[in-house]
């Protein structure tokens, strides 16, 4: 079932591209989430997925001091596990904190899995990193704060941890609202911050209608792939309004949503796939927006999926469920892997030169 629907939506969306590339962006659909059995719903936020080498997958989600649960395969059916941080972190920045999206990494035979403490609307957030060797609640040792230093520019929310190889240096993105995402290097020996300074990779200062602060621009997850000869670096991120509940939704279009800019290079600069900087032009090409029941997808991953061999991209949205009276609304938050369609959206041999 998997395999016919993914096919369809592949076939259909490559015919459409070669008819019509001018009209992709303003007709084009999204892919349906793939099915998800077992723990899929219920707050699952910022998901963040790994495989480990006995075949196993492994999600760690936002709240219940990290959430973890595995699955035989992307599909599930998932098994909450247990927390990571049973009792909550180290780190102690508010008593309203919580402990938010996590991002897990294999290096050197040790599970690094990166987290944030805050709450919404707060600034002086923090990242903090624990480690295990098997990503089995009870195995995990926290180490507290990676010392990002605090600014006004930024959050310290949102990491991302990015090593093309294991011979390459660790590239390390945050954030954010504020400014959006910054990234800084970790020491590939110690995981320790090798430096104190940052730089900044995206920003979106429209200010949306109805708002008076510029649209938020965070839950960054960089993805390298080789399209024929060229390595493009590419930049996924979360836009738009994150954690709005009915009855006060943002406006359509300002919902949360997955966007995408390519580079170079793994400090960009990063541009979309009209050629706008996603720096100082506000540029960002739109990977993944509300459609049919899926409301505002975002906290994103991608990861190469040797079974399906192919790239994948998973991510949360809200289920809107309208019912009498209006205001029972609930929304419920999945895990889902999609597939290739949003990939071959991105390459360049097709539709963007
Ligand atoms: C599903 O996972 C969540 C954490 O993400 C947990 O709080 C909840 O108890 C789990 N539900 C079941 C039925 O295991
Ligand atoms: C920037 O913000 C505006 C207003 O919310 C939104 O319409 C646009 O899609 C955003 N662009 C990017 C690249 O996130």
């Amino acid at each position: 079932m998997l395999t016919s629907s993914l096919l369809f939506s592949v076939l259909a969306s490559l015919t459409f591209v070669a008819a019509s590339p001018l009209f992709v962006r303003q007709t084009r659909s999204y892919p349906n989430p793939e099915p998800c059995t077992g723990n899929c719903t219920g707050g699952i936020h910022d998901p963040s997925v790994i495989k480990s080498p006995d075949g196993k997958w492994y999600r760690l989600s936002t709240g219940g001091d990290i959430a973890i649960a595995s699955a035989p395969s992307l599909t599930g059916p998932w098994e909450y596990l247990g927390a990571m941080l049973p009792g909550g972190p180290k780190i102690h920045v508010s008593d309203k904190q919580d402990t938010w999206a996590p991002d897990v990494s294999l290096i050197d035979g040790i599970y690094y899995a990166f987290y944030a403490v805050s709450y919404i609307g707060f600034q002086d957030s923090q990242i903090g990193v624990a480690t295990s060797t098997t990503l089995e609640p009870g195995s995990w040792t926290d180490h507290g704060s990676l010392g990002i230093p605090l600014s006004k520019s930024y959050n310290l929310i949102d990491p991302n941890l990015f090593r093309e190889s294991s011979s390459s240096p660790i590239y390390f993105s945050f954030g954010s609202a504020w400014d959006g995402v910054f990234q800084t290097t970790l020491d590939s020996s110690t995981l320790a911050l090798a430096s104190t300074s940052s730089v900044n990779l995206a920003s979106n200062s429209t200010v949306p209608p109805g708002q008076t602060w510029p649209s938020v621009t965070e839950g960054s997850y960089q993805f390298w792939w080789q399209v024929g000869s060229k390595k493009w670096y590419y930049l996924f991120f979360s836009s738009g309004a994150c954690c709005n509940v009915p009855p006060n939704l943002a406006e359509p279009g300002d919902e949360y949503k997955v966007m995408v800019c390519r580079s170079a290079s793994q400090s960009g600069p990063f541009l979309d796939q009209a050629g706008r900087n996603c720096l100082t032009q506000n540029g960002g090409t739109l990977v993944l927006a509300s459609h049919g029941d899926v409301y505002a997808p975002g906290g994103q991953g991608v990861l190469y999926d040797s079974t399906l061999k192919q790239p994948v991209i998973y991510y949360h949205y809200g289920e809107l469920l309208f019912s009498k009276p209006r205001s029972l609304v609930n929304r419920k938050h999945s895990l889902q892997s999609s597939e290739t369609e949003y990939w071959i959206r991105l390459e360049p041999v097709s539709i963007w030169v």
